[in-house]
C-alpha cells in the first residue's frame, strides 16, 4: 500500500524518483508526488497515475540531487491532489512521505489543532509531520531528534521519508511494520518499498527494521533504534536481475507472468526435488521435522489468493500426513480471542511477506507459543524475518496485482512441505509418494501445454465480457480452484462473481441461474468426476451457461458444456496447479476486452500493508 523512493547523491534525483515510481505504482495509483531539494524544497504532486504526475511537471526546473517520491493508495482522504503525497510541514520547511496508517492522528491532530496548527488534507501524513515539526520548535532540536521523541508517541504502522530544507544533505527514515529498503551505491543512497527501484542502480542493501531509524548522506548511513543507540547495517546481496521486473515484450505484467510460470514452477522446485533418488530437499521442513511432523494442529493463516492456497493445503496435508488443518484469514485470526497451543505449528503464507493482517496473526500466535513457518515470495520481507523457520516460493517478483504465478509456486511449495512430512511421517506409502514426486516433476511441462490453449480462452473471454456475475464451482483439491478463479475474474474485469462448492450450489446459489448466468466448473478428472458432472446436468437444465475446465479426453464433459477448456490429467492432489491457469487467462482476457487496466485494478494494491 502506497510506494515510497528516495535518493540522495551525484545523480539528478528526478528521473531516479521517476522511474522508481513507476516502478512502485503496483503498490498505489491513485495520486503521486515528488519533493525536490533545490534552493529550497519544491513539492510538486497530483491526483491520478504518475504518469499524469510526469505530464504535468514537463518543463519545470527539476534539477536536485536529493528527492523524495509517493504513489499513493488512499487511507485517510480521498484521492486528491491536497491528499497527495509529499506533505509539507506547516513552516514548510520539511517534506515526507508515508506508507501505513497512524491510528492515534485524530488525538494528535487535536493537540496541533489547539496550539493553531491547521492543515491543508486530510491525511493522518500532515498530522505526524506537523507534529514532528512542532517537536522539533518546541524542543529547539534536530530533525532526527524530533522523529525519534515523534515516533515514541506514535500507534500504527509507518514508513516514513524526511527532507529538511535547512539539512539538504541528509535524508531521515523511520519504519514500523511497513517495508524499507535501502540501497547503498558509491556515494549514494537509494531508497524504496522495495528492491525495484533500486536493483538497477545497486545489488547491496540493507533491509530495515521496526524501530529503526536511518540518517542517510550521500556518502553514509547511519541506523539507529529510537533509544539513540547505533545499529551496524547489515548489508546484503540482492538475487534479482532487472529483466525480471520489466514486462519483456508482453502487454502486461499479469500476461508476462501467466506466461512465466513453467518457468517459476520449475524455479521452485530446482534443487529440492530429486526424482533419481526419490527425496525433496528443504532445509527448513528437515531442520523442524520433529516440530512438524509431531504438530497437534496446523493452522494455516494467509489473506486473499494466498488464503486460497492455504485451503488447497488443508486439503493436501490433512490428506497424506494426518495431522489436523484448520485455514484462516489473517484479519479474523488477529483480532478474535483464537485458541492456540505451544505444540500447534502455524504456517502464514505470504506472496509480499508485508501483508499487515498476516504480521499481526503471526505475532499473536507466537505469543501462544506456537511454531511460525512462513512460505513466502520476497526474500528478506518482514514475514520472512519473524517466521522461526520456512520456505521461500522463488516465483520471483510479482508486479500484477493479480496473484497468478506467486499462486502456482505457493502450491508447488506447500505439496511438497506436506509430502516431506508425510514421508518422515510414515502416512504415505513408498509407490504413492515416488508417484507425487513424479508428478510434481512433471507439472512445468503441463503448464507448458495449458499455456497453449492461450487463443482459446481469448475466444471465450470475448463471449462473456458483457456478464455481469459469474458462479464458479468445484469439488474437493478444486473448490479452492473455484474460489481463486472468482476472486481474479472480480479484480480483474469487476465482474461479480462467486466460487461455491459445486454440490453447495443447491443450497442457495442455484436460484441464480438463468440463461444469462456464466458458471465456470473446475471439472478435471478425479474422484469427484461423476458428481460434478451431475452438477453440471443440473446447470443445464437450468439453461445456465456453461464454461468448464477438463481433463483432456474427457468426453462427457464437452457434450454438455458451451465452452471448454483443456488441461493436461494430473493427480488430484496437483491437478490445482494446472486447472488454475486457465482461470487466470480467462479473467485476464475479459478485464482486457472490457477495457480494464489489468495490472492496476481499480481501488485495489499488491500489498496491503494497512488492516
Ligand atoms: O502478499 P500476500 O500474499 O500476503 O497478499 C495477500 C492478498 O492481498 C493478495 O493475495 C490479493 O488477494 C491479490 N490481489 C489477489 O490477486
Amino acid at each position: 500500500m502506497c510506494g515510497i523512493v528516495a535518493y540522495i547523491g551525484p545523480r539528478e534525483a528526478y528521473p531516479v524518483l521517476l522511474k522508481g515510481l513507476k516502478r512502485l505504482e503496483y503498490r498505489g495509483y491513485d495520486s503521486s508526488g515528488v519533493a525536490l531539494l533545490n534552493n529550497g524544497l519544491k513539492v510538486y504532486k497530483k491526483k491520478g497515475k504518475v504518469a499524469e504526475l510526469e505530464e504535468s511537471l514537463v518543463g519545470k526546473d527539476l534539477h536536485a540531487h536529493a528527492g523524495i517520491g509517493h504513489t499513493r493508495w488512499a487511507t485517510h482522504g480521498e484521492p486528491s491532489d491536497r491528499n497527495a503525497h509529499p506533505h509539507q510541514s506547516a513552516n514548510g520547511k520539511l517534506a515526507m512521505i508515508h506508507n501505513g496508517i497512524i491510528e492515534n492522528y485524530a488525538q494528535l491532530k487535536n493537540e496541533l489543532l489547539k496550539k493553531g496548527y491547521s492543515f491543508k488534507s486530510d491525511t493522518d501524513t500532515e498530522v505526524l509531520l506537523n507534529f514532528i515539526e512542532d517537536i522539533q520548535i518546541n524542543n529547539d532540536c534536530g530533525l532526527e531528534e524530533a522523529v525519534r521523541i515523534a515516533l515514541k508517541r506514535v500507534v500504527g504502522a509507518y514508513v516514513i521519508v524526511l527532507l529538511d530544507e535547512d539539512n539538504p544533505d541528509t535524508i531521515i527514515a523511520a519504519r514500523k511494520g511497513s517495508p524499507l529498503v535501502i540501497g547503498v551505491g558509491k556515494g549514494e543512497h537509494f531508497l524504496a518499498s522495495d528492491a525495484s527501484p533500486i536493483i538497477e542502480y545497486t545489488k547491496e542493501v540493507v533491509y530495515i527494521n521496526d524501530y529503526e531509524l536511518a540518517i542517510i548522506k550521500a556518502d553514509e548511513l547511519v541506523l539507529k533504534n529510537l533509544g539513540n543507540e547505533k545499529i551496524t547495517p547489515f548489508v546484503q546481496k540482492l538475487d534479482m536481475e532487472l529483466a525480471a521486473i520489466e514486462k519483456g515484450g508482453y502487454d502486461h505484467f499479469m500476461l508476462k507472468e501467466i506466461f512465466e510460470q513453467p518457468d517459476t514452477i520449475f524455479d521452485c522446485l530446482r534443487g529440492r526435488l530429486d526424482i533419481i533418488n526419490n527425496t525433496i530437499t528443504m532445509a527448513g521442513v528437515q531442520n523442524n521435522i520433529e516440530q512438524l511432523k509431531n504438530a497437534n494442529r496446523i493452522i494455516i493463516i494467509a489473506c486473499g489468493t494466498s488464503w486460497h492456497a492455504g485451503l488447497v493445503a488443508e486439503y493436501i496435508i490433512e490428506e497424506l500426513c494426518r495431522i489436523p488443518v484448520e485455514v484462516e484469514y489473517a484479519s479474523e485470526f488477529r483480532y478474535r480471542n483464537p485458541v492456540v497451543h505451544k505444540g500447534d505449528v502455524i504456517i502464514a503464507i505470504s506472496q509480499s511477506g508485508e501483508t499487515a493482517d498476516t504480521i499481526v496473526a503471526i505475532d499473536k500466535a507466537k505469543e501462544q507459543g506456537a511454531f511460525i513457518f512462513g512460505v513466502v515470495n520476497v526474500v528478506g520481507s518482514s514475514i520472512a524475518r519473524i517466521s522461526h523457520a520456512g520456505a521461500y516460493t522463488h516465483a520471483g517478483p510479482e508486479i500484477g496485482v493479480a496473484s497468478t504465478k506467486a499462486f502456482t509456486a505457493q502450491l508447488v511449495v506447500l505439496t511438497m512441505i506436506a509430502l516431506k512430512i508425510a514421508k518422515e511421517k510414515n502416512s504415505i506409502n513408498e509407490e504413492r509418494y515416488a508417484h507425487l514426486i513424479n508428478e510434481l516433476h512433471n507439472i512445468p511441462e503441463k503448464v507448458k501445454e495449458v499455456l497453449l490453449i492461450n487463443d482459446v480462452v481469448k475466444n471465450i473471454a470475448v463471449k462473456y465480457k458483457d456478464a455481469t456475475d459469474a458462479l464458479y464451482l468445484g469439488r474437493g483439491y478444486n473448490f479452492p480452484i473455484a474460489l481463486e478463479g472468482a476472486l481474479k475474474l472480480k479484480e480483474i474485469s469487476y465482474i461479480h462473481a462467486e466460487g461455491y462448492p459445486a454440490a453447495e450450489m443447491k443450497h442457495g446459489p442455484i436460484a441464480l441461474v438463468d440463461e444469462n448466468l456464466p458458471v465456470v466448473f473446475v471439472a478435471t478428472k478425479d474422484i469427484y468426476h461423476e458428481k460434478i458432472i451431475s452438477n453440471v446436468q443440473e446447470i443445464k437444465a437450468r439453461k445456465g451457461k456453461i464454461i468448464a475446465v477438463i481433463s483432456s479426453g474427457d468426453e462427457i464433459i464437452p457434450a454438455m458444456a458451451n465452452d471448454v477448456m483443456i488441461v493436461p490429467e494430473a493427480d488430484e492432489i496437483v491437478a490445482p496447479i494446472i486447472s488454475v491457469i486457465p482461470l487466470q487467462l480467462l479473467s485476464y482476457y475479459i478485464g482486457i476486452a472490457k477495457g480494464c487496466d489489468v495490472d492496476k485494478p481499480r481501488n485495489l494494491a499488491k500489498s496491503v500493508t494497512v488492516e
